[in-house]
């Protein structure tokens, strides 16, 4: 039975490399249309929680997960054996950038060359990870077809950027369209056909750096625009009388033409804050340096820093000593209804705060814990009294389960850099953008 039956059939071996918070979604969304999923992970407590049915992120839960797992629909595994055994294989590994932020596809290369030692004929190997535009046939091909191997004839390589956006309850792996780029058409088809079991909606590119670059671009697009709001909340706040939340609010009432971003106290995540780097360093090999990329990242990155400057003036405004201040930080994880906390501006808050403060404890239903160096933050119940303590209470990520009545009645002096205080008229609520 050649590939194509076996993904119309459902009888294909799907493997999927990397079960994080792209990859557990994705195998147990496939594994729900019939596939038998074998998940590969190097993080040996992944592969022994999914196992056991016990997930471990937000979007997906156990209830979900464990009767796949029962039914030997999901298996995870620690090593890479299993490879020969599928019929295709999803690549969803880490892309980070390395400490002067250029990108680091070692990740990806390291899969490659394990699934390189099981590559059969016949098999379909799909990149997932977010990557600069030419990663597919410039770095991952040339280790398959190490194998004398060629794509296209013997085995098939497409690149399918991941979209999912955690914490999003209307859009999910089922209906987020996803975009196909093959280096041959039969890649392309085959792919397509293979997502199109699964996805509502699957568009296909005539190659892969199209889709390569397709995901870069949404990502840029989002830091730019975010971008453009951190700047003009900035400008807002030196004006000085023009809420820039009252504004936003004001333009999204355009149904065609505009769509709302938020500023706030910086990005993160694996997405946002990365991506445009890998396009940028990617850019310079042109001897091109992209403007809007550069200026994006500068205006975020500096919004932890503006915070904090924030934070002191309106310490200084309310006669508050710094150097013996309590604060109370509401919210860790670098954006709403999730408990990822990669390069989370909240933390990078909080870092700048360590040696400035006397005192610092948050408050994060999502994160129990984090590390700034060695130093271990514990989250503390949000009650009554340890609002009252503070001398400064400070949003950094607005979770919906947090009760911004309950905050605003107990805290002292509040910096919210979010917008979950609504209330303008109390004189303790300071916002980003907004002299109070
Ligand atoms: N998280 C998101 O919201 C999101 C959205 C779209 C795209 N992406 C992209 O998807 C990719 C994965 O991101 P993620 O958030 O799922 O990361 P993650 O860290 O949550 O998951 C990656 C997993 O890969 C495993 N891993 C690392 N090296 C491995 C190897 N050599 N072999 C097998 N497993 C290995 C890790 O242990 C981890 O469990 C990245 O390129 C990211 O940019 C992420």
């Amino acid at each position: 039975m050649d590939l194509q039956n076996k993904i119309l059939k459902r009888t294909a071996k799907i493997g999927i490399v990397g079960l994080g918070y792209v990859g557990l979604p994705l195998a147990v969304e496939i594994a729900k249309v019939g596939y038998h999923v074998l998940g590969i992970d190097v993080d040996k407590s992944k592969v022994t929680s999914i196992n056991l049915g016990k997930s471990f992120i937000e979007d997906v839960s156990s209830k979900e997960l464990s009767p796949l797992v029962a039914a030997k629909k999901v298996i995870a595994y620690e090593n890479y054996k299993i490879c020969g055994k599928c019929d295709i294989i999803n690549i969803c590994v880490p892309t980070p950038f390395t400490k002067s932020k250029d990108p680091d596809v070692s990740y990806i290369v390291d899969s490659g060359k394990e699934i390189a030692k099981y590559l059969r004929k016949e098999q379909l190997i799909i990149l997932r990870s977010t990557t600069y535009p030419e990663t597919t046939e410039k770095v991952l091909l040339p280790v398959l077809e190490k194998t004398g191997l060629k794509a296209g004839k013997d085995f098939y390589l497409s690149f399918v950027p991941e979209r999912i956006d955690p914490g999003n309850k209307i859009f999910n792996t089922k209906t987020t369209p996803v975009v196909v780029g093959g280096v041959t058409k039969t890649c392309t088809k085959l792919s397509e056909l293979f997502y199109a079991q699964f996805v509502d909606k699957v568009v296909a590119v005539s190659n892969p750096r199209v889709a390569e670059m397709s995901k870069l671009l949404e990502n840029i697009f989002r830091s730019v625009n975010i971008a453009l709001v951190n700047e003009l909340a900035l400008m807002c706040e030196r004006m000085g009388n023009i809420d820039i939340w009252e504004v936003i609010n004001a333009a999204k009432s355009k149904p065609f033409g505009y769509m709302p971003f938020y500023p706030g106290p910086g990005i993160g995540g694996h997405c946002i804050l990365i991506d445009p780097y890998y396009l940028a360093w990617k850019a310079r090999e042109y001897d091109f340096h992209s403007n809007f990329i550069e200026l994006a990242a500068q205006v975020n990155e500096n919004m932890p820093f503006k915070v904090v400057d924030r934070l002191f003036e309106i310490f200084g405004e309310n006669c508050v000593c710094s150097k013996g201040a309590s604060l109370f930080i509401i919210g860790a994880a670098f954006k709403k209804n999730v408990e990822d906390t990669r390069h989370s501006p909240a933390i990078k808050v909080m870092e700048l705060l360590i040696d400035k403060v006397k005192k610092i404890s948050y408050n994060d239903p999502y994160v129990p814990m984090f590390k700034i160096e060695n130093k271990v933050f514990k989250s503390v119940p949000l009650t009554a009294e340890a609002l009252k303590k503070a001398d400064c209470v400070l949003i950094l990520t607005d979770h919906n389960k947090y009760d911004a009545n309950f905050i605003l009645n107990h805290s002292r002096l509040i910096l919210d850099t979010r917008n979950l205080i609504k209330n303008r008229t109390s004189k303790k609520v300071y916002t980003l953008g907004n002299k109070s």
